[in-house]
């Protein structure tokens, strides 16, 4: 496994038509190549995720967690209600790696529902509101941390 693994929850798959003016026109493979970038900028090997299945997303939080990867997780939706991921996720910190919660609009300044996360409470941090330089700032802090 890389050195970060980026997972993405569902709709992500469909950024770039997905509600431009919220989550912008860029493609989910834009993210991709971004992110990949931004890893090899710091030597750091980043592979990227994306699935609309909880578990799906389990099983690659239970495959970070056996190989040690650090992960940034935007769990989209599963966000505001998924104690299954919520669970899965705290095994990534609770085994000693970091995980950062990203997004790429800012909840809190959306519907009510949204202003929760069931998963910010067992996360290193979260970084919400910048587009896609949240998965760069997320990267960014990583680098920090594993320093
Ligand atoms: C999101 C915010 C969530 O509320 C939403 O369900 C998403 C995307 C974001 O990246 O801004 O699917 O996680």
């Amino acid at each position: 496994m890389a050195d970060i693994v980026i997972l993405n929850g569902p709709n992500l798959g469909r950024l770039g038509v997905r509600e431009p003016d919220v989550y912008g026109t860029l493609s989910y493979d834009d993210l991709v190549a971004s992110a990949q970038s931004w890893g090899s900028a710091h030597d750091l090997t980043v592979e990227v995720f994306q699935t609309d299945s909880e578990s799906e997303m389990i099983g690659w939080l239970h495959a970070a967690v056996d190989e040690g990867a650090d992960v940034v997780l935007n769990p989209a939706a599963f966000t505001h209600f998924s104690y299954a991921i919520r669970d899965a996720a705290a095994m990534v910190t609770k085994g000693g790696r970091h995980l950062i919660e990203v997004h790429i609009s800012n909840p809190y300044a959306r519907e009510e529902f949204r202003h929760h996360s069931v998963v910010g409470g067992i996360a290193t941090g979260t970084i919400a509101g910048f587009g896609f330089h949240s998965y760069k700032l997320a990267i960014e802090a990583l680098v920090h941390l594993r320093a």
